[in-house]
């Protein structure tokens, strides 16, 4: 029977024999999913794995510092690299999810090769893909076309000639939860909610700015937080905020304001592939829908996203 110190202990040994006395390079991402396989890594063959944990600017408020800092007292062999001007640099003006999609994976790339190149002799990269996701790649590609690319699957360049290693493309994410929390990882690190490798982006409608990112990033931290201290947030598979292209009219004293709208999305799922919003309690909505207005300059209006998918995505773009 499946077990996940089973699953550990035989995965170890074989990653031991198929790896040997060579360099593996894996990019962390702060998700579940290359954590799990980074510490895996990492108990079959130590200081052989080199992890780089790229900022690409479009990460949660805190987000890079906080991991950062938790892998290495995990006793990770990390670097993290701050590329976020290179990110939206590339990102100006840009507006068509595809094309945001598809430029920060290119960027990610070229700065995930860039490092890769510092490490002497390396011969395999790692990745944290999960059954889903080999599924849900597979249907993208497929004569339906052209869903959402997803650019952590798949996205290895020509130019990097490495062997993939996938030590979780047979596990689902709850799988996954357990093989960590048999590993020993922080169960808060195990219990955070999926979070899109392009990052505020997608959820930038619209051109992306360093001003709309910063904003986006208080406003999900309001809400992020708020789910937290209410003891939603394990209740929730994903939560985030939206911001729109769109500004709205409002009123502040005597006043008139016309400022940008966000829209606030939580969902219930097993593994995204569907989804059903929550029903999360009005008294919340109500008190987080005051403190993002009162503490987010240039928002005057909070909606609620009450779609399910299909026929509507998690994410708007
Ligand atoms: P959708 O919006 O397609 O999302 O219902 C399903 C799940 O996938 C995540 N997602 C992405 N993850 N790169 C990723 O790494 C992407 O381009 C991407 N697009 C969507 C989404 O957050 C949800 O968990």
């Amino acid at each position: 029977t499946w077990t996940p110190d089973n699953f550990v202990e035989m995965t170890v040994e074989s990653l031991k024999k198929q790896v040997g006395n060579d360099k593996v390079v894996l990019g962390l991402s702060g998700g579940v999913d290359s954590t799990v396989a980074a510490v895996l890594l990492n108990k079959a063959i130590g200081k052989q794995l080199y992890c780089i944990f790229v900022n690409n600017g479009l990460l949660r408020k805190y987000e890079f510092e906080n991991v950062l800092h938790q892998y290495e007292g995990m006793g990770l062999n990390v670097k993290g690299v701050d590329a976020s001007a290179r990110f939206l640099k590339a990102l100006k003006g840009i507006e068509d999810p595809e094309e945001k999609r598809k430029t920060i994976g290119r960027v990610f790339i070229e700065v995930f090769d860039d490092e890769a190149h510092k490490i002497e002799d390396v011969t395999w990269l790692a990745q944290g893909t999960i059954y889903p996701d080999v599924i849900e790649s597979v249907s993208v590609k497929g004569p339906s076309a052209t869903i959402k690319s997803h650019h952590n699957v798949g996205g290895l360049p020509d130019f990097m000639k490495l062997k993939v290693v996938e030590p979780l493309n047979m596990l689902f994410k709850d799988e996954v939860r357990r093989v960590g929390a048999s590993m020993g990882i922080d169960p808060e690190l195990l219990g955070r909610h999926p979070f899109p490798g392009p990052g505020l982006a997608i959820r930038i409608l619209g051109d992306i700015t360093e001003e709309k990112v910063r904003i986006l990033q208080e406003v999900d931290h309001i809400f992020i937080s708020g789910l937290k201290s209410s003891g939603l947030y394990d209740k929730v598979w994903q939560a985030g905020a939206i911001l729109l292209p769109i500004n709205s009219v409002g009123v502040m004293g005597d006043e008139r304001t016309y400022e940008k709208c966000v829209a606030l999305r939580a969902v219930e799922s097993t593994d995204g592939m569907t989804a059903d919003w929550v029903n999360l309690p009005y008294e919340f909505l109500q008190k987080t829908s005051n403190e993002i207005i009162n503490r987010v300059k240039g928002v005057n209006r909070v909606v609620y996203d009450i779609s399910s998918k299909p026929p509507a995505t998690i994410e708007w773009e």
